[in-house]
C-alpha cells in the first residue's frame, strides 16, 4: 500500500470531528513527516469548513455575551474557552494552508514551519482544555464564535491574502492583548493560567514571525512590495482604510513594525 501524502493526511485532519482526535492525528502526522514515513507534498486539497462535533454551539460573534471580572470563575472559564476554541480553530488553520496552497510551488521549509505550527497550536489547545477542566469546566460546554474561520474562508483563493488577513492581522491581535489579560489573571492569583498564557504568547509572536517570512516570500516572488501589499490587503477586506494596529515588543519581535504605519 502506497503511504498517504502530506495533503491527505492533512485532509483526514480537517476532516476529524473530534479536537482531541485531531491532535492526536496533528503530532502523529508531524512524527511520520519527521521520520520521512511521508515524503511527498501530495495535489492540493480544499476543505470548505473542517469537520466540528455538534458542541460547542457556534454563534455569530455579536451574539457572544461579554466577559467582566477575571475575580470570577466563570469569566474566567469563559476566557479559557474562548481561547481553546480559537486554539482548534488555528490547528485547522495551519492544516488548511500547508494542504491548500501546493500550487505555489513553496519549498518544503514552508511545511516544516506551517507543521511546527499545527503542533504548537495542538499543544495549546491540550493546555487550555486541561485548565478548563481544572475549573470545573469543558471545551464544549460554552458557546463559540468562527470569526477566524470566517476569514479564512474569504481568503481562501491566495495566500497572500490568507496569510495578510489570518495570521498577521486576526492572530496578531492577540499580541496586543495577551499582555493586559495576562496581568489580569496574575492580579486574581490565577497562576496556572497565567502560566499557559505565556507560553502561548511567546509561541504565537513566532507564528506571526513565520507568517510574515512567508508572506514576505510570496510577494517577493510575485514582485509585489510587502509592505503595501498588507495594508491594500486588509483595506480591501475591510472595504475601508483600516486603522493601523499600534506597534509594541511583540510585533516588533514578529517582524510586523515596517507594515504599521501608512506612507501618506
Ligand atoms: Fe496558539
Ligand atoms: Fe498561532
Amino acid at each position: 500500500m502506497t503511504a498517504l501524502s502530506l495533503s491527505e493526511n492533512a485532509e483526514i485532519i480537517l476532516k476529524t470531528h473530534n479536537p482531541f482526535k485531531k491532535c492526536f492525528l496533528t503530532f502523529k502526522t508531524i512524527n511520520k513527516w519527521k521520520k520521512k514515513q511521508i515524503n511527498i507534498v501530495g495535489k492540493n486539497f480544499c476543505i470548505e469548513e473542517p469537520y466540528r462535533l455538534n458542541k460547542p454551539i457556534i454563534l455569530p460573534p455579536k451574539f457572544m455575551p461579554r466577559r467582566r471580572g477575571l475575580n470570577k470563575i466563570n469569566a474566567r472559564i469563559a476566557l479559557i474557552h474562548s481561547l481553546a476554541h480559537i486554539e482548534l480553530n488555528a490547528i485547522d488553520l495551519a492544516w488548511d494552508i500547508i494542504a491548500r496552497f501546493n500550487h505555489y510551488k513553496l519549498p518544503l521549509k514552508f511545511y516544516d514551519d506551517w507543521m511546527r505550527i499545527a503542533k504548537e497550536e495542538a499543544i495549546h489547545f491540550l493546555l487550555l482544555t486541561k485548565r478548563l477542566k481544572d475549573l470545573g469546566s469543558r471545551y464544549g460546554e460554552l458557546d463559540a464564535h468562527d470569526g477566524l474561520w470566517d476569514a479564512a474562508k474569504k481568503t481562501n483563493q491566495s495566500l497572500i491574502e490568507r496569510l495578510a488577513v489570518v495570521p498577521m492581522y486576526f492572530e496578531a491581535r492577540g499580541l496586543d492583548v495577551s499582555p493586559d489579560i495576562i496581568e489580569k489573571l496574575s492580579k486574581v492569583k490565577d497562576h496556572k493560567s497565567v502560566k499557559c498564557l505565556e507560553k502561548i504568547y511567546k509561541d504565537e509572536i513566532n507564528h506571526v514571525k513565520i507568517a510574515e517570512f512567508w508572506f514576505r516570500w510570496v510577494c517577493e516572488k510575485f514582485g509585489k512590495n510587502p509592505k503595501i501589499t498588507w495594508q491594500t490587503t486588509i483595506s480591501s477586506f475591510f472595504c475601508k482604510r483600516v486603522d493601523l494596529p499600534k506597534n509594541n515588543k511583540a510585533r516588533e519581535k514578529a517582524n510586523m513594525s515596517a507594515y504599521l504605519s501608512y506612507n501618506s
